[in-house]
């Protein structure tokens, strides 16, 4: 028996996971490298979603598993409440300066989850702290995800992480979704309808009135939902309309952010200004749990009119851990240093006609793709949802090919390193799992 195969499985309580038909029919990684995972029987395994959107440089990249190892041997840990390190605060500068400074500061989280509460906490405080309290609403949208703490649900709009925790958050709205299969099917890059589903905007301010509302919070492309794509027009349409309303802009970047749209975040791809954007997964490369958020100057300035003391109570006791510190501080610099996100955008339109060539397989009923992203949908086989295109995960887990899937959607979210010769290998191999399933 292979030594690394753990004793037992039976304590792990495994997040998102059918944890019965998994113990059964494991699937243990052991290493990674570059664009491939090793699973315990000595597979290689092809990573075609960049762990869980979130390894966008590769894996184990050397610069960056130097960086950790140096920070750790130098400080392992450093309070960030009334106390600071040097890589905190050098970090929270290349951060902005990443986003050409279109964003004044940075607060640090563990997670994306985290940087979701914080962004609606921050909105709700500002808009307090400046005379505004009456502004307690919060919008979401249907289908959308952010992540699973209560404030993240509440905004959220998958019925399965919501339901069996009650109430939830009160004073939320939501939005309606813009997927929309009749009309934009098959679409690459952004479909052509739905621009107008941001004017449903206007509805919920008419019902509510815009003094009680505090922000909108949405996924620039929302992706643990099934990669829904914004029709052309419709984030710069809900820009206008919370201006007008007075109402904060949040882009919920956590997969989006750090080139995987071939551009830096999606504010910039779809040249629309968030007020604050949450970040997470890329940030770090994935190697050290991190989130933040990037706020507009002046959401923090409005804080410090507040009389002398602490003027935000929030944080986490790793807020600005330092080993995550020297992991992104690392892996900005990679980006820098190998043109991820120019090599990202050179390979966009090889990885789109990659994607559509699925197009015509038994039970492909969409293919939509936007940067190096993809979705795949299945139609689902009737009174199971979801099963058909869990068949194509397990399948092409066995084929040697990492794939990600939501209901019967199939989500594609490759390391953005990766090169011609990996594409034709996920799509080969995926081909071939499609012509397979029932
Ligand atoms: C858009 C978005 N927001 C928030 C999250 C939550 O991030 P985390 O799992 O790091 O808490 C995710 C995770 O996939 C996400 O896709």
């Amino acid at each position: 028996m292979n030594e690394t195969r753990p004793a037992s499985m039976a304590s792990f309580w495994m997040p998102f996971t059918n944890n019965r038909d998994f113990k059964l029919h494991p699937r243990l990684l052991v290493s990674a490298e570059g664009m491939y995972y090793k699973d315990v029987d000595g597979n290689t395994i092809l990573d075609g979603t960049a762990g869980l959107w979130c390894v966008p440089c590769g894996h184990a990249q050397p610069k960056i598993v130097a960086a950790v190892r140096e920070m750790i041997g130098q400080l392992d840990f450093a309070p960030t409440f009334q106390m600071g390190h040097p890589a905190a605060f050098d970090l929270a500068e290349q951060l902005m300066a990443y986003t050409n400074h279109r964003f004044g500061h940075v607060f640090y989280t563990n997670s994306g989850s985290e940087a979701v509460d914080t962004a609606l906490k921050i909105a709700l405080a500002y808009h307090r702290a400046r005379g505004e309290g009456s502004r307690t609403r919060l919008i979401g949208r249907e289908r959308g995800y952010h992540g699973v703490g209560f404030g993240g649900i509440s905004v959220g709009g998958i019925a399965g992480n919501r339901k069996p925790y009650g109430a939830m958050l009160p004073y939320v709205d939501h939005l309606p979704h813009t997927h929309n299969l009749e009309k934009n099917a098959f679409t690459r890059g952004e479909p052509e309808h739905g621009a107008n589903l941001a004017d449903e905007l206007e509805r919920i301010v008419a019902l509510h009135d815009a003094s009680t509302i505090a922000a909108v919070i949405v996924e620039p492309v929302a992706g643990s939902t099934g990669v829904l794509i914004p029709p052309k027009g419709y984030l710069k349409r809900l820009r206008e309309l919370c201006t007008k309303h007075g109402i904060l802009l949040i882009f919920d970047e956590v997969i989006t952010g750090f080139g995987r749209l071939t551009t830096p975040f999606a504010a910039d791809y779809f040249d629309v200004e968030p007020d604050l954007m949450t970040t997470a997964k890329g940030l770090t490369n994935g190697v050290v749990p991190m989130g933040a958020v990037f706020t507009k100057p002046f959401l923090y300035e409005a804080f410090m009119q507040a009389p002398a003391g602490i003027e935000l109570f929030h944080g986490y006791t790793y807020s600005g851990h330092p080993l995550a510190c020297a992991a992104s501080l690392a892996t900005l610099e990679v980006f820098r240093e190998q043109k991820i996100v120019e090599h990202a955008a050179s390979l966009q339109s090889y990885w789109e006609d990659a994607v559509h060539s699925l197009r015509g397989l038994p039970h492909v009923i969409d293919i939509r793709t936007i940067g190096l992203i993809a979705g795949i949908e299945l139609e689902p086989i009737a009174g199971k949802p979801g099963a058909r295109a869990f068949d194509a995960f397990k399948k092409a887990f066995a084929d040697g090919v990492l794939i990600r899937t939501t209901g019967d959607i199939i989500a594609l979210s490759p390391p953005l390193v990766l090169e011609k010769k990996h594409i034709d290998e996920l799509f080969g191999k995926l081909a071939k799992v499609l012509k397979t399933l029932d």
